[in-house]
């Protein structure tokens, strides 16, 4: 084989590595799997001594810390093929199966920190992306073959107290994985460090360590030497100095040769201001472009000192310096000098933490490139940042962002007129102050986005804003009303945080088109409307959780209806307080009947309802004869009407007969057949001319005599009645008006359907007694018939003593003479 040839699959195979890397870093950075909350199990503090054998099968997310678990066993983890992320941190664990999580195909993350294992756990888990093993108690780092397997595993934090040497065999298993971040160290020195170990991990962006150097800087160079064979971007030391240590030589001079690192950042360590003059003086040789020193004790050895540079010299490529809590051991100002000209890079500056009540104005406010100044959490004052020392006339000249959270500002007209001078200020942040509405307020137009949150101001705030504010935070400012008009004079905003207030609804006439996210979370909302957020139609997120929810109808259109895409902190947020019985509900459980609560659907449904109950008592009805039913129930009711007054009438009078019954020869047969054998067999005396008229007496004396002697005079209507028989008593009638008043001694019996109206005109009587009286008409079923039989016999039961219907015989006798 050729050298050319050779040299080439070199090259290739090193550009698959860094294209594998590539992309195993990004895969890295976000987990897989996302996890849902009714998968979510906290089981942290119960003292449990095992895994518990009742998990659900789809947790997702198991946190088991702060227990007292001495065993992971092979079975115990093995019904739970969903699980992502294990925390089993602050257990006193001894042992951890190899194969305890064969099962378990998607752990990504997995906590053993805060335990007693003996020896890094050789673990077969191929998936995991993050793994911390620190604060246990094995007396070496070295990783066993499975990590070999582990080919997703980006982040790895290790540290133990027995663990004092670092050996060149001990990282050679992740060599070839893409492991990005290590962490190293339990707070205590390393008694040794063999060259070259850290070279193992090619892929190592990020590496923190947890351990002091002094009296072994040497070790440290050793360190940097071999980072400085990998691309190590960041670096970050934690505890790096005690507080005594003899530092003779530059414990930072290897720093300078790292290229590839951008940030470092100091933690818990101890500065004296010569070693901190030392380190400043190397970041200019150095590629540094974030210096982080956070939560360091300051302490003045020597009292002032001068940072100068040589910027033709040196590129300057300090970006950004964050100092974040910093204890001056002296409690005064430091004293130090610096020539800005050689941070003419810098965008980014926190000093916070440090107790600084008078800003070094000056100094910050000239830097030319300064984007971003976090002044937060100091013990600032509106005249100790702006100080009467300080020229104001050009200052902070691209600044775009201006942190003065957690200070002592009050006035917020000063402060207002204060921003005006800088003149490329987008973002004031003054949250958590002390500030006070009075004045004037006059804002810049170009300040967008102010942060109130956090100060007593209530609903007048609203009258000291800027119209051009595209984004305002007013949580927790004691705002207990939202309205219209708030809105209106605020035309250009797109975001607006009201979280932690008090207010207990959104009005329903709200018109703020611009408005994209809205945050009420935290107040006495109850119900949240259709119309309110009609008013918001650029709506693109609400915040609403942890509000005292009704979970009655008024909620039926923000459970059912309302885009949940909408919520970022739905369902597990919102929670019922009213009714009382569903305290404590969470409102996405709530699941009110869309019967119980749409009114429309109620009033349709009724009538449905009544139609169909209509329909069904029609239907029966008409199969049941209601018609005729109702009809003699009528019947009844009259005859139960005039029965008082019947018995008056009838009261000493005296019948031979219930009823004279007048029919015609066709209808013989129906009167002797039903007729008269049922009415006579219930005790009723019936007169019938053809078995009781005298004979040989006229026909008419016969009538007379029987209606004379009877309580009631009966027709048996049918069509051959009426064209035969009734037109003698037609005319009996007409001549005798008399007797109509009488019409209730009268029963028809309607053998056939006789319509008053098909009657021949000359039958005027028969007409009107028809309309006006109430007969009975003959059914052809049976069952029918045992009412009409029952009716009947009410009809001339009525009184049934004695009565002589004198009128009625008088008239007809008057017919007759005539
Ligand atoms: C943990 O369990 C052991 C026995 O396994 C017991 O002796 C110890 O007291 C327990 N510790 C706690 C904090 O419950
Ligand atoms: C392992 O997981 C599968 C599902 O992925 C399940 O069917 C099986 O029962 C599990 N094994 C044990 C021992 O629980
Ligand atoms: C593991 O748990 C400890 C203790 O809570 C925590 O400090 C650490 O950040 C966790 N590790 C990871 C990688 O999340
Ligand atoms: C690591 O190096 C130290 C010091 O050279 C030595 O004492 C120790 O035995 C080594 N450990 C291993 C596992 O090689
Ligand atoms: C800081 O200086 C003091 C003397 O002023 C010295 O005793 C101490 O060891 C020094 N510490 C560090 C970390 O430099
Ligand atoms: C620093 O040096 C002095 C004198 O050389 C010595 O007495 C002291 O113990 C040393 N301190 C440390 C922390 O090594
Ligand atoms: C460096 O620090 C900056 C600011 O803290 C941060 O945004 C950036 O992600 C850090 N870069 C690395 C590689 O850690
Ligand atoms: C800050 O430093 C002190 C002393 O070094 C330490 O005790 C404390 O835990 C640190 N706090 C944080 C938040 O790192
Ligand atoms: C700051 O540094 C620049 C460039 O080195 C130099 O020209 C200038 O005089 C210095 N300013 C002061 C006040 O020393
Ligand atoms: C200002 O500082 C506070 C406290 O450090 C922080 O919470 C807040 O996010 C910062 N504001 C901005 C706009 O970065
Ligand atoms: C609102 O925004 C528009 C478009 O960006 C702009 O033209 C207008 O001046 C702004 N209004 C105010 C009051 O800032």
């Amino acid at each position: 084989m050729s050298p050319l040839i050779c040299f080439a699959t070199l090259l290739s195979s090193m550009a698959w590595g860094v294209n594998r890397l590539n992309k195993e870093e990004e895969k890295g950075r976000f987990l897989t799997c996302s996890i849902t909350e009714q998968h979510k199990q906290d089981l942290s503090n119960q003292q449990l001594t095992r895994i518990p054998p009742d998990l659900s099968p789809s947790t997702q997310y198991l946190d088991l810390s702060h227990n007292n678990i001495t065993r992971v066993n092979d079975k115990d983890l093995a019904a739970l093929p969903d699980l992502c992320i294990l925390k089993l941190h602050h257990n006193p664990l001894e042992y951890i199966s190899p194969t305890a999580f064969l099962n378990n195909s998607k752990l990504e993350v997995l906590n053993i920190s805060y335990s007693s294992l003996k020896a890094i756990p050789d673990l077969l888990i191929p998936t995991l992306q993050v793994l911390d093993v620190s604060s246990n108690l094995y007396g070496s780092y070295v990783l066993g073959s499975s990590f070999k397997n582990m080919e997703h595993l980006f982040s790895l934090a290790l540290g133990s107290p027995y663990a004092t040497s670092i050996n060149y065999t001990d990282f050679a298993a992740v060599r070839n994985i893409p492991l990005r971040h290590l962490s190293l160290g339990y707070g205590e020195g390393l008694q040794s460090y063999e060259s070259g170990s850290f070279t193992q991990i090619l892929s190592l962006r990020k590496l923190t360590l947890i351990m002091p150097f002094c009296e072994r800087f040497l070790m440290f160079q050793d360190m940097l030497k071999d980072l400085q064979r990998t691309q190590v971007e960041s670096l970050e030391l934690v505890k790096f100095l005690p507080r005594y240590c003899n530092i003779s030589s530059d414990p930072f001079e290897g720093l300078r040769d790292l290229r590839s690192l951008k940030n470092i950042t100091f933690t818990d360590t101890w500065f004296n201001s010569s070693v901190l003059h030392t380190f400043l003086q190397n970041v200019y040789r150095s590629p540094f472009q974030v210096i982080a020193l956070l939560n360091i004790t300051f302490n003045e050895d020597i009292e002032e000192f001068y940072l100068d540079c040589d910027p033709g010299k040196h590129a300057v490529n300090l970006k950004a310096i964050i100092f974040d809590g910093i204890l001056h051991y002296q409690m005064r100002y430091p004293k130090i000098r610096i020539n800005v000209t050689c941070y003419s890079q810098m965008t980014n500056l926190k000093f916070s933490g440090s107790g600084m009540n008078i800003s070094p104005c000056n100094l910050m406010s000239s830097l030319p490139s300064l984007e971003v100044l976090d002044v937060s959490n100091n013990l600032l004052t509106d005249n100790g940042f702006w100080w009467q020392g300080c020229s104001y006339t050009k200052v902070f000249p691209a600044l775009k962002q201006l942190n003065l959270s957690m200070n002592r500002f009050i006035k917020l007209s000063f402060i207002s007129q204060k921003t005006q001078q800088m003149r490329s200020l987008e973002t004031l942040d003054l949250s958590s102050n002390s500030i006070e509405l009075e004045g004037q307020c006059s804002w810049p137009s170009h300040l967008t986005n102010l942060i109130l949150s956090n100060n007593n101001l209530g609903n007048s705030v609203f009258n000291y804003l800027s119209p051009h504010f595209r984004s305002l935070d007013l949580s927790k400012t004691g705002i207990s009303a939202l309205t219209k008009d708030m809105l209106t004079r605020l035309p250009n905003l797109t975001h607006l945080f009201l979280s932690s207030n008090s207010l207990q609804v959104l009005p329903a006439d709200l018109w703020a088109p611009s408005v994209k996210v809205l945050h009420v979370d935290h107040n006495a909302i109850s119900v949240i409307s259709q119309d309110s957020l009609k008013g918001l139609p650029g709506l693109k997120e609400l915040k609403a959780g942890h509000e005292p929810f009704s979970c009655k109808c008024d909620s039926y259109w923000f459970v059912t209806t309302l885009d949940k895409r909408l919520l970022p902190d739905w369902p597990s947020q919102y929670t019922c307080s009213y009714p009382p019985e569903l305290y404590g509900m969470l409102l996405e459980e709530y699941q009110p009947g869309r019967i119980t609560c749409e009114l429309w659907i109620q009033a349709a449904i009724a009538v449905l309802v009544t139609l169909v109950v209509v329909l069904v008592l029609s239907l029966t009805f008409y199969a049941c004869d209601g018609a005729w039913y109702l009809k003699m129930l009528w019947v009844w009711i009259r005859v139960k009407r005039r029965s008082s007054q019947e018995t008056e009438r009838l009261a000493n009078a005296s019948f031979h007969y219930h009823a004279f019954i007048s029919y015609s020869q066709h209808d013989s047969n129906w009167v002797e057949k039903q007729l008269a054998p049922n009415m006579e067999k219930a005790g009723f005396r019936l007169c019938i001319h053809e078995r009781d008229f005298v004979p040989g007496d006229w026909i008419i004396d016969n009538i007379i005599n029987c209606v004379e002697s009877s309580y009631k005079t009966l027709f048996v209507l049918s069509q051959s009645f009426i064209q035969s028989e009734w037109c003698n008593y037609e005319l009996f009638f007409a001549q005798h008006r008399a007797l109509s008043i009488q019409q209730d001694s009268l029963v028809f019996i309607l053998l056939e359907p006789i319509p008053a109206d098909s009657l021949p005109r000359k039958f005027m009587k028969l007409r009107t007694l028809l309309r006006q009286q109430t007969y009975l008409e003959w059914p052809k079923e049976e069952r029918k018939q045992q009412v009409f039989w029952a009716s009947l016999k009410r009809m001339l039961q009525e009184g049934n003593k004695h009565m002589v219907m004198k009128q009625a015989a008088v008239g007809i006798a008057d017919l007759m003479i005539l």
